[in-house]
Protein backbone atom coordinates (compact mmCIF):
# COMPACT_ATOMS: atom_id res chain seq x y z
CA UNK A 1 0.00 0.00 0.00
CA UNK A 2 1.11 3.66 -0.97
CA UNK A 3 2.12 5.32 2.49
CA UNK A 4 3.77 9.54 3.04
CA UNK A 5 6.75 10.48 3.54
CA UNK A 6 7.28 11.26 7.54
CA UNK A 7 9.39 13.98 8.79
CA UNK A 8 10.13 15.22 12.12
CA UNK A 9 12.47 16.48 14.39
CA UNK A 10 12.80 12.69 15.72
CA UNK A 11 12.71 10.65 12.62
CA UNK A 12 12.49 10.67 9.09
CA UNK A 13 11.16 7.83 6.51
CA UNK A 14 10.62 8.51 2.72
CA UNK A 15 7.10 7.33 1.38
CA UNK A 16 6.13 4.38 -0.54
CA UNK A 17 5.10 3.33 -3.52
CA UNK A 18 1.67 1.50 -4.49
CA UNK A 19 4.00 -1.98 -4.97
CA UNK A 20 5.56 -1.22 -1.46
CA UNK A 21 9.11 0.21 -2.88
CA UNK A 22 10.96 2.66 -1.11
CA UNK A 23 10.63 6.39 -2.16
CA UNK A 24 13.57 8.84 -2.18
CA UNK A 25 12.62 11.98 -0.28
CA UNK A 26 10.73 14.31 -2.26
CA UNK A 27 11.90 17.74 -0.98
CA UNK A 28 9.55 19.97 -3.55
CA UNK A 29 6.59 18.10 -1.82
CA UNK A 30 8.09 18.93 1.40
CA UNK A 31 7.92 22.72 0.81
CA UNK A 32 4.89 22.68 -0.58
CA UNK A 33 3.42 21.29 2.60
CA UNK A 34 5.26 23.50 4.91
CA UNK A 35 5.13 26.33 2.66
CA UNK A 36 8.69 27.24 2.87
CA UNK A 37 10.09 28.80 -0.17
CA UNK A 38 12.70 27.00 -2.71
CA UNK A 39 16.22 29.24 -3.41
CA UNK A 40 15.72 30.13 -6.56
CA UNK A 41 18.52 31.64 -8.66
CA UNK A 42 17.96 35.19 -8.14
CA UNK A 43 18.24 34.59 -4.16
CA UNK A 44 21.78 33.20 -4.88
CA UNK A 45 23.11 35.54 -7.13
CA UNK A 46 21.90 38.83 -4.49
CA UNK A 47 24.08 36.83 -1.99
CA UNK A 48 26.99 36.59 -4.58
CA UNK A 49 26.32 40.17 -5.38
CA UNK A 50 26.03 41.60 -1.41
CA UNK A 51 28.99 39.38 -0.16
CA UNK A 52 31.06 39.06 -3.01
CA UNK A 53 31.49 35.22 -2.26
CA UNK A 54 30.82 32.75 -4.52
CA UNK A 55 27.77 30.39 -3.46
CA UNK A 56 29.07 27.36 -1.45
CA UNK A 57 28.76 23.95 -3.73
CA UNK A 58 25.90 23.14 -1.29
CA UNK A 59 24.09 26.24 -2.47
CA UNK A 60 25.18 26.03 -6.54
CA UNK A 61 23.63 22.17 -6.26
CA UNK A 62 20.20 22.67 -4.24
CA UNK A 63 21.34 20.83 -1.29
CA UNK A 64 20.13 23.86 0.46
CA UNK A 65 17.23 24.29 -1.27
CA UNK A 66 14.76 26.18 0.94
CA UNK A 67 14.29 28.96 2.87
CA UNK A 68 11.97 31.25 4.53
CA UNK A 69 12.79 34.89 4.82
CA UNK A 70 16.07 34.58 4.18
CA UNK A 71 15.98 38.20 1.28
CA UNK A 72 15.32 40.37 4.55
CA UNK A 73 18.64 38.53 6.08
CA UNK A 74 19.58 39.98 2.95
CA UNK A 75 18.06 43.10 2.94
CA UNK A 76 19.82 43.40 6.82
CA UNK A 77 23.01 43.05 5.66
CA UNK A 78 22.85 45.52 2.46
CA UNK A 79 21.99 48.13 5.14
CA UNK A 80 24.39 47.12 7.40
CA UNK A 81 22.18 46.21 10.15
CA UNK A 82 22.91 43.32 12.83
CA UNK A 83 22.16 40.12 12.59
CA UNK A 84 23.38 36.98 14.20
CA UNK A 85 23.31 33.21 13.37
CA UNK A 86 21.78 30.74 15.46
CA UNK A 87 21.87 27.25 15.12
CA UNK A 88 22.23 23.67 17.11
CA UNK A 89 22.57 19.73 18.04
CA UNK A 90 20.82 17.18 20.29
CA UNK A 91 23.70 15.49 21.86
CA UNK A 92 22.74 12.09 21.58
CA UNK A 93 25.81 10.54 21.05
CA UNK A 94 29.62 10.88 21.86
CA UNK A 95 30.61 12.02 17.99
CA UNK A 96 28.65 13.69 15.39
CA UNK A 97 28.10 11.67 11.87
CA UNK A 98 28.80 13.70 8.39
CA UNK A 99 24.96 14.09 8.33
CA UNK A 100 25.23 16.59 11.00
CA UNK A 101 28.11 18.43 10.14
CA UNK A 102 26.59 19.36 7.23
CA UNK A 103 24.32 22.43 8.31
CA UNK A 104 27.16 23.29 10.68
CA UNK A 105 29.42 23.50 8.04
CA UNK A 106 27.43 25.70 6.25
CA UNK A 107 26.62 28.12 9.29
CA UNK A 108 30.57 28.01 9.39
CA UNK A 109 30.72 29.51 5.73
CA UNK A 110 28.03 31.85 6.34
CA UNK A 111 29.35 32.86 9.32
CA UNK A 112 32.40 34.02 7.41
CA UNK A 113 30.86 35.64 4.55
CA UNK A 114 28.46 37.58 6.59
CA UNK A 115 31.16 38.41 9.41
CA UNK A 116 28.55 37.70 12.26
CA UNK A 117 28.06 36.79 15.93
CA UNK A 118 26.82 32.56 16.14
CA UNK A 119 25.21 30.58 18.71
CA UNK A 120 25.26 27.16 19.25
CA UNK A 121 22.79 25.44 21.44
CA UNK A 122 23.28 21.85 22.69
CA UNK A 123 19.97 20.61 23.38
CA UNK A 124 21.35 18.16 26.30
CA UNK A 125 17.80 18.76 28.13
CA UNK A 126 16.19 17.96 24.77
CA UNK A 127 18.23 14.58 24.56
CA UNK A 128 17.22 13.28 28.31
CA UNK A 129 13.38 13.94 28.07
CA UNK A 130 12.85 12.57 24.70
CA UNK A 131 15.28 9.67 24.48
CA UNK A 132 13.93 7.03 27.49
CA UNK A 133 17.27 5.35 27.68
CA UNK A 134 19.51 8.83 28.10
CA UNK A 135 20.24 10.66 31.47
CA UNK A 136 20.92 14.29 32.01
CA UNK A 137 24.38 12.95 33.17
CA UNK A 138 24.80 11.14 29.74
CA UNK A 139 23.65 14.38 27.75
CA UNK A 140 25.59 17.33 29.60
CA UNK A 141 28.84 14.91 28.62
CA UNK A 142 27.71 13.82 25.21
CA UNK A 143 27.23 17.95 24.58
CA UNK A 144 30.80 18.85 25.89
CA UNK A 145 32.09 15.93 23.68
CA UNK A 146 29.99 17.43 20.48
CA UNK A 147 31.11 20.83 21.34
CA UNK A 148 34.51 19.99 20.77
CA UNK A 149 33.60 18.34 17.21
CA UNK A 150 31.84 21.66 16.77
CA UNK A 151 34.95 23.83 17.16
CA UNK A 152 36.86 21.15 14.77
CA UNK A 153 34.51 22.49 11.89
CA UNK A 154 36.27 25.66 12.36
CA UNK A 155 34.57 28.70 14.00
CA UNK A 156 35.93 31.63 15.16
CA UNK A 157 35.98 32.01 18.50
CA UNK A 158 35.72 35.49 18.67
CA UNK A 159 32.00 35.19 16.98
CA UNK A 160 31.43 31.81 18.48
CA UNK A 161 29.49 31.01 21.78
CA UNK A 162 28.40 27.90 22.26
CA UNK A 163 26.31 26.54 25.49
CA UNK A 164 25.05 23.58 26.93
CA UNK A 165 21.43 24.35 27.80
CA UNK A 166 21.39 22.32 30.95
CA UNK A 167 24.55 24.22 31.96
CA UNK A 168 23.65 27.85 30.29
CA UNK A 169 19.88 28.26 31.16
CA UNK A 170 18.98 30.75 33.33
CA UNK A 171 18.77 34.67 33.58
CA UNK A 172 17.05 36.46 30.45
CA UNK A 173 17.14 33.00 28.58
CA UNK A 174 15.02 31.57 31.25
CA UNK A 175 12.54 34.43 30.85
CA UNK A 176 12.24 34.27 27.30
CA UNK A 177 11.31 30.75 27.65
CA UNK A 178 8.87 31.31 30.14
CA UNK A 179 7.18 34.07 28.93
CA UNK A 180 7.18 32.22 25.33
CA UNK A 181 5.94 29.04 26.91
CA UNK A 182 2.91 31.22 28.04
CA UNK A 183 2.14 32.28 24.70
CA UNK A 184 2.13 28.44 22.94
CA UNK A 185 -1.16 26.48 23.38
CA UNK A 186 -1.18 22.60 24.40
CA UNK A 187 -3.17 22.41 20.49
CA UNK A 188 -0.22 24.10 19.06
CA UNK A 189 2.54 22.04 20.00
CA UNK A 190 0.62 19.05 19.67
CA UNK A 191 0.10 20.38 16.24
CA UNK A 192 3.37 20.66 15.54
CA UNK A 193 4.83 17.39 17.43
CA UNK A 194 2.18 15.26 17.05
CA UNK A 195 1.90 15.32 21.14
CA UNK A 196 -1.18 13.35 23.00
CA UNK A 197 -2.17 13.19 26.68
CA UNK A 198 0.08 10.85 27.69
CA UNK A 199 3.48 13.00 26.73
CA UNK A 200 5.79 13.74 29.31
CA UNK A 201 5.59 17.33 30.31
CA UNK A 202 9.57 18.45 29.29
CA UNK A 203 8.56 16.98 26.15
CA UNK A 204 5.45 20.06 25.86
CA UNK A 205 7.82 22.88 27.22
CA UNK A 206 10.81 22.11 25.68
CA UNK A 207 10.23 23.52 22.41
CA UNK A 208 9.98 27.12 24.33
CA UNK A 209 13.84 26.51 24.84
CA UNK A 210 14.59 25.98 20.91
CA UNK A 211 12.54 28.75 20.29
CA UNK A 212 13.62 31.51 22.26
CA UNK A 213 17.12 30.40 21.59
CA UNK A 214 16.67 32.69 18.35
CA UNK A 215 16.06 35.83 20.67
CA UNK A 216 19.11 38.06 20.95
CA UNK A 217 17.56 39.32 24.15
CA UNK A 218 18.65 35.50 25.17
CA UNK A 219 22.01 36.91 25.03
CA UNK A 220 22.53 40.01 26.43
CA UNK A 221 25.92 39.70 26.98
CA UNK A 222 26.87 38.98 23.30
CA UNK A 223 25.94 42.28 21.91
CA UNK A 224 27.49 44.98 24.43
CA UNK A 225 30.56 46.34 26.66
CA UNK A 226 28.06 47.45 28.80
CA UNK A 227 27.68 44.94 31.82
CA UNK A 228 23.66 44.12 31.24
CA UNK A 229 22.07 41.55 32.24
CA UNK A 230 18.42 42.39 30.93
CA UNK A 231 16.47 41.70 27.81
CA UNK A 232 15.93 45.39 26.23
CA UNK A 233 14.00 46.25 22.85
CA UNK A 234 16.61 47.20 21.11
CA UNK A 235 18.53 43.71 21.34
CA UNK A 236 15.17 42.23 20.54
CA UNK A 237 15.11 43.77 17.67
CA UNK A 238 18.14 42.18 16.11
CA UNK A 239 17.20 39.47 13.38
CA UNK A 240 18.09 35.68 13.45
CA UNK A 241 19.25 33.69 10.60
CA UNK A 242 18.93 29.57 11.67
CA UNK A 243 20.51 26.74 9.25
CA UNK A 244 19.67 23.77 9.50
CA UNK A 245 18.15 20.47 8.48
CA UNK A 246 14.50 20.31 7.05
CA UNK A 247 13.42 18.30 9.75
CA UNK A 248 13.92 21.15 13.03
CA UNK A 249 11.30 23.85 11.02
CA UNK A 250 8.15 22.86 13.13
CA UNK A 251 10.10 24.52 16.10
CA UNK A 252 10.67 27.76 14.12
CA UNK A 253 7.17 27.72 12.05
CA UNK A 254 6.22 28.28 16.10
CA UNK A 255 8.74 30.62 17.33
CA UNK A 256 7.98 32.28 13.80
CA UNK A 257 4.31 32.09 14.90
CA UNK A 258 4.40 33.56 18.16
CA UNK A 259 7.59 36.11 18.30
CA UNK A 260 5.58 38.93 17.94
CA UNK A 261 3.68 38.12 21.18
CA UNK A 262 6.46 38.91 23.62
CA UNK A 263 7.28 41.75 25.46
CA UNK A 264 9.77 42.88 23.64
CA UNK A 265 8.83 41.43 19.89
CA UNK A 266 12.05 39.90 17.86
CA UNK A 267 11.48 39.48 14.13
CA UNK A 268 10.52 36.49 12.69
CA UNK A 269 13.58 34.43 12.70
CA UNK A 270 14.48 33.46 8.75
CA UNK A 271 15.09 30.21 8.11
CA UNK A 272 17.36 28.46 5.82
CA UNK A 273 17.22 24.63 5.02
CA UNK A 274 19.08 21.70 4.35
CA UNK A 275 18.31 18.83 2.57
CA UNK A 276 19.43 15.39 4.56
CA UNK A 277 22.60 13.40 3.35
CA UNK A 278 21.87 10.20 2.12
CA UNK A 279 22.29 7.25 4.93
CA UNK A 280 24.46 4.76 3.36
CA UNK A 281 21.55 2.02 2.72
CA UNK A 282 20.30 4.52 0.26
CA UNK A 283 18.70 8.17 -1.05
CA UNK A 284 15.11 7.10 1.04
CA UNK A 285 16.55 7.51 4.29
CA UNK A 286 18.69 9.91 5.93
CA UNK A 287 22.34 9.79 7.86
CA UNK A 288 21.68 8.66 11.30
CA UNK A 289 22.80 8.24 14.60
CA UNK A 290 20.57 6.18 16.00
CA UNK A 291 21.41 3.57 13.50
CA UNK A 292 24.80 2.90 13.15
CA UNK A 293 25.41 1.16 9.73
CA UNK A 294 23.42 4.20 8.21
CA UNK A 295 25.99 6.68 9.45
CA UNK A 296 29.96 7.31 8.68
CA UNK A 297 30.62 8.80 12.19
CA UNK A 298 33.80 11.92 12.55
CA UNK A 299 35.76 9.50 14.44
CA UNK A 300 35.40 7.09 12.27
CA UNK A 301 39.16 5.49 11.03
CA UNK A 302 40.36 5.26 7.28
CA UNK A 303 39.67 2.25 7.08
CA UNK A 304 36.03 1.74 8.68
CA UNK A 305 35.14 4.55 5.98
CA UNK A 306 36.56 2.35 3.25
CA UNK A 307 34.62 -1.12 4.68
CA UNK A 308 30.93 0.89 5.18
CA UNK A 309 31.10 2.55 1.95
CA UNK A 310 32.59 -0.80 -0.05
CA UNK A 311 30.20 -3.22 1.83
CA UNK A 312 26.98 -0.63 2.56
CA UNK A 313 26.71 2.12 0.40
CA UNK A 314 23.58 1.51 -2.19
CA UNK A 315 24.59 1.39 -5.24
CA UNK A 316 22.87 2.23 -8.75
CA UNK A 317 24.95 0.16 -10.70
CA UNK A 318 24.10 -2.86 -12.72
CA UNK A 319 24.28 -6.30 -11.49
CA UNK A 320 28.10 -7.63 -13.26
CA UNK A 321 30.28 -5.18 -14.83
CA UNK A 322 29.15 -6.89 -18.32
CA UNK A 323 25.37 -5.36 -17.99
CA UNK A 324 26.58 -2.15 -16.02
CA UNK A 325 29.00 -1.24 -19.39
CA UNK A 326 25.78 -2.18 -21.58
CA UNK A 327 22.82 -0.29 -19.53
CA UNK A 328 25.08 2.46 -17.32
CA UNK A 329 24.75 3.32 -13.77
CA UNK A 330 21.98 5.41 -11.69
CA UNK A 331 24.02 7.76 -10.24
CA UNK A 332 20.80 9.57 -8.81
CA UNK A 333 20.69 7.08 -6.35
CA UNK A 334 23.92 5.98 -6.25
CA UNK A 335 25.19 6.85 -2.24
CA UNK A 336 28.59 7.34 -3.45
CA UNK A 337 27.73 9.39 -6.56
CA UNK A 338 25.36 11.04 -4.04
CA UNK A 339 28.54 11.93 -1.33
CA UNK A 340 30.17 13.34 -3.92
CA UNK A 341 27.95 16.06 -5.02
CA UNK A 342 28.49 17.33 -1.56
CA UNK A 343 32.63 16.72 -1.00
CA UNK A 344 33.50 17.04 -4.88
CA UNK A 345 33.80 21.32 -5.83
CA UNK A 346 34.63 21.09 -9.18
CA UNK A 347 31.36 21.38 -11.09
CA UNK A 348 32.76 20.30 -14.01
CA UNK A 349 34.53 17.29 -13.16
CA UNK A 350 31.30 15.92 -11.28
CA UNK A 351 29.21 16.32 -14.23
CA UNK A 352 31.76 13.85 -16.39
CA UNK A 353 31.75 11.79 -13.39
CA UNK A 354 27.30 11.83 -13.65
CA UNK A 355 27.66 11.52 -17.41
CA UNK A 356 29.87 8.52 -17.25
CA UNK A 357 28.80 6.26 -15.35
CA UNK A 358 25.24 6.47 -16.51
CA UNK A 359 27.33 5.77 -19.92
CA UNK A 360 28.42 2.34 -18.47
CA UNK A 361 32.35 4.08 -19.00
CA UNK A 362 32.59 4.76 -15.27
CA UNK A 363 32.07 1.45 -12.75
CA UNK A 364 30.47 1.24 -9.13
CA UNK A 365 33.98 -0.12 -7.69
CA UNK A 366 35.99 3.19 -9.27
CA UNK A 367 32.77 5.06 -8.41
CA UNK A 368 33.14 4.30 -4.69
CA UNK A 369 36.96 4.79 -4.54
CA UNK A 370 36.19 8.53 -5.27
CA UNK A 371 34.16 8.60 -2.38
CA UNK A 372 36.19 6.80 -0.31
CA UNK A 373 38.97 9.32 -0.70
CA UNK A 374 36.81 12.77 -0.38
CA UNK A 375 35.49 11.45 2.68
CA UNK A 376 38.49 9.97 4.30
CA UNK A 377 39.90 13.20 3.57
CA UNK A 378 36.89 14.71 5.07
CA UNK A 379 37.08 13.03 8.27
CA UNK A 380 40.93 12.89 8.00
CA UNK A 381 41.16 16.82 8.20
CA UNK A 382 38.72 16.99 11.01
CA UNK A 383 40.53 14.43 13.05
CA UNK A 384 43.61 16.23 13.08
CA UNK A 385 42.12 19.62 14.36
CA UNK A 386 39.98 17.62 16.78
CA UNK A 387 43.07 16.62 18.58
CA UNK A 388 44.04 20.24 19.00
CA UNK A 389 40.63 21.10 20.83
CA UNK A 390 41.85 21.33 24.22
CA UNK A 391 39.00 21.35 27.40
CA UNK A 392 40.92 25.35 27.33
CA UNK A 393 39.73 25.43 24.25
CA UNK A 394 36.46 24.43 25.17
CA UNK A 395 35.81 26.62 27.90
CA UNK A 396 36.77 29.72 25.88
CA UNK A 397 34.18 28.77 23.37
CA UNK A 398 31.36 27.97 26.01
CA UNK A 399 32.01 31.30 27.98
CA UNK A 400 29.29 33.89 27.94
CA UNK A 401 30.97 37.10 26.79
CA UNK A 402 30.67 40.06 24.16
CA UNK A 403 31.15 38.68 20.61
CA UNK A 404 33.40 40.45 17.98
CA UNK A 405 32.30 40.72 14.33
CA UNK A 406 31.93 43.45 11.88
CA UNK A 407 29.02 42.66 9.13
CA UNK A 408 29.12 44.35 5.79
CA UNK A 409 32.55 46.01 5.16
CA UNK A 410 30.97 48.34 3.02
CA UNK A 411 28.71 49.87 5.48
CA UNK A 412 29.63 51.67 9.33
CA UNK A 413 29.74 48.67 11.63
CA UNK A 414 26.17 48.29 13.18
CA UNK A 415 25.33 49.73 16.66
CA UNK A 416 23.44 48.25 19.38
CA UNK A 417 20.70 50.12 20.88
CA UNK A 418 22.35 49.55 24.34
CA UNK A 419 25.83 49.70 22.58
CA UNK A 420 24.71 53.45 21.30
CA UNK A 421 23.18 54.21 24.82
CA UNK A 422 26.68 52.64 26.02
CA UNK A 423 29.18 55.13 24.16
CA UNK A 424 26.86 58.23 24.64
CA UNK A 425 26.69 57.41 28.87
CA UNK A 426 30.69 57.62 28.28
CA UNK A 427 30.84 60.42 25.99
CA UNK A 428 28.86 62.49 28.99
CA UNK A 429 31.15 61.09 31.71
CA UNK A 430 34.35 62.49 29.46
CA UNK A 431 32.70 65.35 29.21
CA UNK A 432 32.39 66.27 33.02
P1 LIG B 1 20.21 17.01 15.73
O1 LIG B 1 21.28 16.73 16.72
O2 LIG B 1 19.21 15.94 15.44
O3 LIG B 1 20.86 17.45 14.38
C1 LIG B 1 21.79 18.52 14.30
C2 LIG B 1 21.68 19.17 12.93
O4 LIG B 1 22.01 18.22 11.94
C3 LIG B 1 20.94 18.12 11.00
N1 LIG B 1 20.95 16.73 10.51
C4 LIG B 1 21.26 16.45 9.24
N2 LIG B 1 21.55 17.26 8.19
C5 LIG B 1 21.84 16.68 7.01
N3 LIG B 1 21.83 15.33 6.83
C6 LIG B 1 21.53 14.48 7.85
N4 LIG B 1 21.53 13.16 7.64
C7 LIG B 1 21.24 15.04 9.14
N5 LIG B 1 20.92 14.53 10.34
C8 LIG B 1 20.76 15.59 11.17
C9 LIG B 1 19.70 18.52 11.78
O5 LIG B 1 18.66 18.94 10.93
C10 LIG B 1 20.26 19.66 12.61
O6 LIG B 1 20.35 20.86 11.84
N6 LIG B 1 16.82 19.78 18.28
C11 LIG B 1 18.03 19.85 17.46
C12 LIG B 1 19.13 20.75 18.04
C13 LIG B 1 18.88 22.21 17.76
C14 LIG B 1 18.92 22.85 16.48
C15 LIG B 1 18.63 24.21 16.72
C16 LIG B 1 19.23 22.38 15.20
C17 LIG B 1 18.56 23.17 18.68
N7 LIG B 1 18.41 24.36 18.05
C18 LIG B 1 18.63 25.14 15.67
C19 LIG B 1 19.22 23.31 14.15
C20 LIG B 1 18.91 24.66 14.40
C21 LIG B 1 18.58 18.44 17.24
O7 LIG B 1 18.32 17.53 17.98
O8 LIG B 1 19.44 18.36 16.14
Amino acid sequence: MAQAQDINPWSVTGGQAEDGTALAIDYDALSKKWNTSLIDQAVIERFEKLTGHKAHRWLRRGLFFSHRDFDKILDTYEKGEPFFLYTGRGPSTGSLHVGHTIPMSFTKWLQDCFDVPLVFMLTDDEKAIFKDKLTCDETLQYAMDNAKDIISLGFDQKKTFIYSDLKYLGGPFLMNAWEFSKTVTFNQVRGAFGFNESTNVGRLFFPSVQCVAAFATSYPEIWTDEPLEKRTKDIAKIRCLIPMGIDQDPYFRLVRDNAGKMKYPSPKPALIHSKFLAALSGPTGKMSASEPNSAIFMSDTAKQIKTKINKYAFSGGQVSIEEHKRLGGNPDIDVSYIYLTYFEEDDEKLQKIYDDYKAGRLLTGELKQMAIALLQEYVGEFQERRAKVTDEVLEQYMTPRKLEWRGNPNEPPPKIGAQAAGEKKLADRTKK
